[in-house]
């Protein structure tokens, strides 16, 4: 059992605010991502539940228990770091061992464990070997094996992944995903790549200048996205952002700039309003009709499976992700047609996800109503 949660946790450094007033609940056997841009406060989050480094204010409880000021080796959590540490001149099976062998368990015992760990992460063949005669992927899965040989309640993992290459990093993650299903643990992930975070967690913290932006599963971040950092920290390309005005035409609503043009799908009326409107390279089509987005074409990205179009919508730069081929060059006029549940609108000011759900009132929205996302 292992349910993490975090209270109000703040950690200055000097003059830097690392870590806000930061609060999380962790279920036991929860895959929990902090994600964001780097040094937005996730590896100084990540110590202070190791008890690698104190808040400066706040609690940590772990099952209830508070352990804000216990020390590392007496919280019940393993830590896997970025660069693997293992100790060059201990074999495999004695880097395995050696958490076990410093809280002087038996011998036999020992060696007990080290072989269930290792067959866990197909390592038994390795085990004679020490760590310079193993690729990268094998010395992470070494440090793994390593924090998983005491069977702790938690792991706390802090870029695990970051030095491995691209073909590996990918071998890897699914190794994780499904060592997470095995063990049924608790698992606390720190990276910066939205991959990772996308298909690995059953949560997403995502962090922004030391203060949680948005907690929730993958797809809600993906979909609902409460702010503009968040649209635009997820996707690649990212969400489209461009300040725009929701007007009424004909008794419908519309959100309109310099080159875009798109009903909301409501009947009502409205002053003017000013909004952010977000909508996801995706989410865009090309179109033979007028288009809800026209602009010119600057630069076409060839994924092979699809092709990333950028194009200058008024004095914006719009990005579309489309089948191929799009049959567009560079220089040339582009339509695209995006609809009515597609659209995101965000406060101009604050970036705040203007939701017309009943739970989050907005003056703005409120009037206008529009449809639940
Ligand atoms: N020991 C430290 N002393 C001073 N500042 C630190 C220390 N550790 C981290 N910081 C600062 O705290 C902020 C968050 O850092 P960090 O938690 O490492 O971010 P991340 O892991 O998200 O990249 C950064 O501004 C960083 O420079
Ligand atoms: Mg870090």
């Amino acid at each position: 059992m292992a349910r993490l949660q975090i209270e109000a946790v703040s950690k200055r450094f000097g003059a830097t605010d690392a870590v806000r007033e930061v609060n999380l609940d962790i279920a036991d056997g929860e895959f929990m991502v902090l994600l964001g841009p780097s040094g937005c406060g996730k590896s100084t989050l990540l110590r202070m539940i190791a008890g690698l480094e104190a808040p400066t204010s706040g609690r940590l409880l772990l099952d209830g228990r508070d352990i804000t000021d216990v020390a590392p080796q007496q919280r019940d959590l393993a830590m896997v770091f970025q660069s693997y540490a293992l100790y060059p001149h201990l074999t495999v099976a004695r880097n395995i061992g050696f958490p076990l062998k410093s809280r002087r368990v038996p011998r036999a015992k020992i060696a007990e464990r080290v072989a269930e760990v290792a067959a866990t992460l197909a390592l038994t063949p390795l085990l004679d070997r020490r760590p310079s005669a193993l690729s990268g992927g094998q010395r992470q899965r070494v440090a793994l094996a390593r924090a998983m040989v005491r069977d702790p309640g938690a792991f706390l993992m802090d870029e695990p992944l970051s030095n491995l290459d691209a073909r590996l990093r990918s071998a890897t993650r699914a190794e994780l995903i499904a060592l997470h299903r095995r063990l049924g643990s608790t698992f606390l992930y720190v990276t910066h790549d939205q991959v990772e975070a996308m298909t690995m967690a059953t949560r997403i913290a995502l962090l922004n200048d030391g203060q949680i932006e948005q907690v929730g599963a993958p797809t809600e971040l993906y979909d609902t996205p409460r702010t503009t950092f968040v649209a635009a920290f997820l996707g690649a390309p990212p969400m489209n952002l461009l300040p725009a005005t929701v007007v009424a035409r004909g008794g419908e609503l519309r959100v309109l700039a310099d080159g875009l043009d798109a009903p909301l799908g409501i009947a009502d009326t409205c002053d003017d309003t000013p909004v952010t409107v977000g909508f996801r390279p995706e989410r865009l089509r090309p179109t033979t009709g007028v288009g809800a987005v026209r602009g010119q074409v600057t630069m076409v990205e060839n994924l092979g499976s699809e092709e990333v179009v950028h194009l200058t919508v008024g004095d914006r730069q719009v990005s579309a992700r489309v089948p191929r081929p799009a049959g567009v060059v560079a220089g040339g006029q582009l339509a695209l047609s995006v609809g009515p549940a597609d659209l995101h609108l965000f406060h101009p000011e604050s970036g705040q996800r203007l939701t017309w759900q009943a739970d989050v009132p907005d003056p703005m929205t409120a009037r206008t109503e529009l449809p639940v996302a």
